[in-house]
């Protein structure tokens, strides 16, 4: 019989593309996906750290697999991702977590068809974490999740260090993949029906791309932009995260030039608090973030603009917050993914001493969320009596004319279509509009 896996994933987009090349190195060697988890023969965990409450999954997660185990003993079951860069997690589920058979990392995510042959043959419990990253392997397996659309990494890594974040602890510094094996990637892609790609890193600002590591010429981020909108075929490009420290006057140009990139900016700003700004080492101010702002939407009217916010960073008084509002309602966020500040270990701010009280985060993530979401719905609602371009992305499975999509400035669409439309980009009038998405038809 046919061996099969299952892969849980928590956590960021740089998670997800991982385990597609998890997935793909498993098809690979003959297995196939099953959705039922305790129906699997392999089951990976690939986990997110960035906040406690994702810690907290995921060794929920593990009770729930230890139930599987008892059931199958033939079972194996791997664990990898962001918390197990980190040697207190490692050492955790060694000693509390006996029925984990393999633990790797973010760095070593290649050598995973070989542990798992280890394991295979030899039955022994394996840990192997890189401690950091070396040279890029290029050329792994991958298994999309979607036939239309993908992610593409151009970069790992964070130098950042922004004082709450673990991410630099768990995914090293910054390296840039080449430009040459970028665009390869997205032609590839191409010709397997993909027609929007999103770029990932960190820090997409900083990525510079060099064919010869020894020479002093690079690409940076808005070169790239360019040459991959020359890609024909491609119909979309998307990137993610931007650092608004570095975001350049020639990535603003890039939209100009540019008609394949998409008419949004994910521009986390954090904090509307320059004290607050400072102490979390972003190295931006409120009133250079608001000029940011002013200047994406001189160049691009039409642009959607989202942020990440944390609320309850140590030290953040109510006058801090009130920073934060005005910012919010001055930048008119199309949407805001908001967070209450969690500890993490290994970080700076997790030795200040001035930690905010849970019932005081809370009080002020419910007023920031309140604030967020009315600016939401005032944008969506001058969408409606627009006609936009969607890419369709699925269909109702009761209704095959109720379809599902983004528009450029990536805000969610269900609308009435023509059956059969997944993967191709329509025009579809806006006929209405809720806090988080918008509704329509297809135009003729
Ligand atoms: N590289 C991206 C974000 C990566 S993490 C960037 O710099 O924008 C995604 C988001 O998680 C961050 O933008 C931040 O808002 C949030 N985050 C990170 N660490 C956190 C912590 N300790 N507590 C709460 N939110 C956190
Ligand atoms: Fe974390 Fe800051 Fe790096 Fe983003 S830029 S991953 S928030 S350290
Ligand atoms: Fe989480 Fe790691 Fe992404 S900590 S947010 S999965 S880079």
């Amino acid at each position: 019989m046919e061996k099969t896996f299952h892969i849980q994933t928590f956590g960021c987009q740089m998670n997800e593309r991982d385990s597609e090349t998890l997935a793909g190195m498993l098809i690979q060697k003959g297995y196939t996906e099953t959705p039922v988890r305790a129906q699997a023969d392999i089951i990976i965990v690939n986990t997110c750290s960035v906040r406690d409450n994702a810690d907290k999954r995921f060794f929920g997660t593990l009770g729930q697999i230890k139930k599987i185990k008892e059931q199958n003993p033939e079972l194996i079951t791997a664990v990898c991702g962001c918390m197990m860069q980190q040697q207190h997690i490692v050492d955790t589920v060694k000693s509390k977590y006996p029925w984990v058979d393999l633990v790797f990392g973010t760095h070593n995510i290649h050598e995973f068809p070989r542990l798992l042959e280890n394991i295979e043959n030899e039955k022994k419990k394996l840990v192997a974490v890189w401690e950091d990253g070396g040279e890029i392997v290029e050329g792994l397996p991958s298994e999309r999740r979607y036939p239309f659309k993908s992610f593409v990494n151009i970069m790992y890594g964070c130098n950042n260090f922004c004082t709450y974040c673990i991410v630099p602890y768990t995914r090293g510094r910054e390296r840039s993949r080449k430009p040459s094996e970028i665009r390869k990637e997205a032609e590839a892609l191409v010709k397997d029906g993909v027609k929007e790609i999103t770029l990932l890193g960190q820090n997409v600002n900083s990525y510079r791309g060099s064919e010869d590591a020894d020479s002093d010429s690079y690409m940076d981020f808005s070169d790239l932009l360019r040459m991959l909108n020359g890609i024909p075929g491609l119909e979309r490009i998307r990137f993610m995260t931007s650092h608004p420290k570095d975001l350049s006057e020639r990535l603003i140009q890039a939209y100009g030039d540019c008609e394949k990139l998409c008419r949004h900016i994910h521009l986390p700003v954090q904090s509307g608090s320059s004290r607050i700004l400072k102490e979390m080492n972003r190295r931006y101010g409120k009133e250079e973030y608001l000029d940011l702002v002013r200047r994406l939407r001189e160049a691009v009217p039409d642009i959607a603009i989202t942020t990440d916010i944390i609320v309850g960073f140590p030290g953040e008084t109510e006058e801090d917050f009130s920073e934060t509002l005005d910012l919010v309602k001055k930048a008119g966020f199309d949407s805001a993914f908001t967070f209450l500040y969690s500890i993490r270990k290994g970080t700076p701010a997790a030795e200040y001493e001035n930690q905010i009280p849970e019932e005081i985060k809370h009080e002020r993530f419910n007023r920031l969320v309140d604030a967020v979401n009315e600016i939401s719905a005032s944008k969506n609602r001058e969408m409606v009596g627009k006609v936009a371009d969607v890419l369709a992305e699925g269909q109702s499975k009761n209704d095959p004319t109720i379809n599902t999509g983004r528009t450029s400035g990536h805000k969610l669409v269900n609308f009435k279509g023509k059956p059969g439309i997944t993967g191709q980009i329509v025009k579809v009038k806006i006929t209405g509009s809720n806090t988080f998405s918008l509704v329509g038809e297809q135009e003729e």
